[in-house]
C-alpha cells in the first residue's frame, strides 16, 4: 500500500499563522496524550517563533515547555523549525551558538529538526546540519521555496544535492506563502524525486487556496509526508486540515496511519480555543480567508497577520493594501529573497517604512542594511546597486560565510550572566534574545526562589 504521513502543526506554524504564537502551553497541555495517539509521522511544536514567544509573551520557558511536551507525548517524533545559522533569532549566530542550541535542543525532547536558510544558502545551515546528526536527531533541509526569474528548478536541485550530501535525512519543500501551485510542486518533487533518493516533506498554507491541489500532486509526484493542521487550525494563513487530506488520501489508497476519531478528539479540543480567540479579537477574520493576491506578494501566513497587527497599532491600517503593493518593489531591490524569517519581517517593515513615509528608501531598517552588507549570506539574485551603494558607500559587501567572522560567545555568555542564568538552556536563551529573556529570567529568580532544579534525565 501506498504511504503518506502527517506531521501535524496545530502547536507550532497554526499557532504562528493565525494567532500569532499566543497559545499558551497551559492551554493546550490536557490534548497533547491524546495528540501522542493519533498516529502522526511528526509534531511541529517548537522552534520558529515559540521560543520568543514564550519568553516575550507568555512569561514561560520554552525549554521546559519542549521538556513538558517530550513527557507527555513519548510516542511521537517531537519537531522544531530552525533557521540555520539564525537559529530562532534575526541574526547569524557564531557557531559555538548554533552547536550548543542543536545539542541542547535534542537533549530536551526534539527528535526532528527542519533547517533552513532564508537565502537557501547553504553555507549557513551546515554547521546546523551536521550538528543534529552528531547528535543522533534526524536533520531535515528545508528549501524556502518562492518563485521569481531567479528561482528555477535546476537552482532548487542543485540545493538538495549539496543538502544530501550535508547529510539530511529528508528534503522538505517549505513553501511559507503558500504560492507553490500544483503544477510547480509536481514538477519540483518529481526533479528531487530524481535527483536525491530521500524522503520529501511537503509544507504549505492555505493563504492562497492553493493547498490541497499542491499536497495531492505533489503526493503523485512521490511526496512521503505533508504538513496539515486540525480542521479547527486549519485554513487561511495555516496549512490545510489534516483530516480533508486524511480522508481525500485514504479514499485514494493511501495508508496515512491516522486514527480518525483521535484526531476528531484533538480537533474538539481546539474548537472552543478557535471560538474564543476569534471572539478576542486575537484571532483576525482577515486571516482565515482565501487572497489570491499573495500569488503576487508572496507574502507568508505569519507575516500577513504580522502586518495587520503592526499597522493596526500604528492606526494605518487603511494603508494596508498599499503596503502589500509595495512588498515585491522591496523584494526584487533586495535580489529576490524568499519572504521567510528573517527576510520577511525585513522586507515587510521596509515596504511598510516606504509606504508610510511616502518616499523609497527614505529610512532603511538596520538589518537591511546588514543584509546589503551582505551579513545574512548571498542575495539569490542581483540586489539594487544603487541601493547597496547608498546603504554601503565605498565599503565592499561580505562575500564569505559571514559566521566566520564571529568570535565564539557561549562560555563567556555563561560566566557573565552566571546570576540569572541556571543551566546552558537558560544561558542560549540569554543570547537569543538578551533583554527579553533577562526580564523573564529576573523574575523566575524572584518568583521561584525555593523551586528544585529540574534534571534533564528525568524527561526520558
Ligand atoms: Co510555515
Amino acid at each position: 500500500m501506498k504511504k503518506v504521513q502527517f506531521t501535524e502543526t496545530v502547536l507550532r506554524d497554526a499557532n504562528q499563522s493565525l494567532i500569532a504564537t499566543r497559545m499558551a502551553y497551559d492551554e493546550f497541555a490536557e490534548i497533547l496524550k491524546t495528540i501522542d495517539r493519533a498516529g502522526y509521522y511528526s509534531v511541529e511544536c517548537w522552534g520558529g517563533a515559540t521560543f520568543d514567544s514564550c519568553l516575550r509573551f507568555l512569561n514561560e520557558d520554552p525549554w521546559e515547555r519542549l521538556r513538558n511536551i517530550k513527557a507527555a507525548m513519548p510516542n511521537t517524533k517531537l519537531q522544531m523549525l530552525l533557521r540555520g545559522q539564525n537559529l530562532l533569532g534575526y541574526k547569524h549566530y557564531p557557531d559555538d551558538v548554533v552547536k550548543k542550541f542543536v545539542e541542547r535542543s535534542i537533549a530536551n525532547g526534539i527528535d526532528i529538526i527542519r533547517i533552513f536558510d532564508a537565502l537557501n544558502d547553504t553555507r549557513n545551515i551546515k554547521v546546523a546540519v551536521e550538528e543534529t546528526v552528531k547528535n543522533g536527531a534526524i536533520a531535515s533541509g528545508a528549501i524556502s521555496y518562492t518563485t521569481s526569474p531567479v528561482h528555477t528548478l535546476e537552482n532548487y536541485v542543485s540545493i538538495v544535492k549539496e543538502m544530501a550530501q550535508m547529510g539530511v535525512s529528508t528534503i522538505c519543500i517549505k513553501d511559507m506563502a503558500g504560492v507553490m501551485s500544483p503544477k510547480e510542486c509536481y514538477d519540483l518533487v518529481a526533479a528531487i524525486k530524481d535527483a536525491v533518493d530521500l524522503p520529501v516533506v511537503l509544507h504549505t498554507h492555505m493563504t492562497t487556496g492553493l493547498g490541497f491541489m499542491t499536497y495531492l500532486k505533489g503526493i503523485e509526484a512521490g511526496a512521503d509526508v505533508i504538513d496539515t493542521a486540525v480542521s479547527a487550525f486549519s485554513g487561511g494563513t495555516s496549512q490545510p486540515s489534516t483530516e480533508a487530506m486524511n480522508h481525500v488520501l485514504t479514499q485514494y489508497g493511501y495508508e496515512t496511519g491516522l486514527d480518525t476519531s483521535v484526531v476528531k478528539e484533538v480537533n474538539d479540543f481546539f474548537k472552543p480555543m478557535k471560538q474564543k480567540d476569534l471572539e478576542s479579537g486575537l484571532l483576525d477574520p482577515r486571516v482565515m480567508g482565501t487572497d489570491s493576491d499573495a500569488l503576487n506578494y508572496k507574502v507568508p501566513g505569519g507575516m500577513l497577520s504580522n502586518l495587520v497587527s503592526q499597522l493596526k497599532q500604528q492606526n494605518a491600517i487603511d494603508r494596508f493594501e498599499e503596503v502589500l503593493e509595495e512588498v515585491p518593489q522591496v523584494r526584487e531591490d533586495l535580489g529576490y529573497p524568499p519572504l521567510v524569517t528573517p527576510m520577511s519581517q525585513m522586507v515587510g517593515v521596509q515596504a511598510a517604512t516606504n509606504v508610510l513615509l511616502g518616499e523609497r528608501y527614505k529610512s532603511i531598517g538596520k538589518e537591511v542594511k546588514a543584509y546589503l552588507r551582505g551579513e545574512y549570506g548571498r542575495a539569490p539574485g542581483k540586489v539594487n546597486e544603487e541601493l547597496q551603494k547608498k546603504v554601503l558607500g565605498d565599503e565592499q559587501p561580505i562575500t564569505g560565510r559571514f559566521a566566520d567572522t564571529l568570535e565564539p560567545i557561549f562560555d563567556k555568555t555563561k560566566e557573565e550572566q552566571k546570576e540569572i542564568c541556571r543551566c546552558d538552556e537558560d544561558v542560549l536563551s540569554y543570547i537569543a534574545f538578551p533583554q527579553v529573556a533577562e526580564k523573564f529570567l529576573r523574575d523566575r529568580m524572584a518568583a521561584e526562589e525555593n523551586r528544585c532544579d529540574y534534571t534533564i534525565e528525568q524527561i526520558d
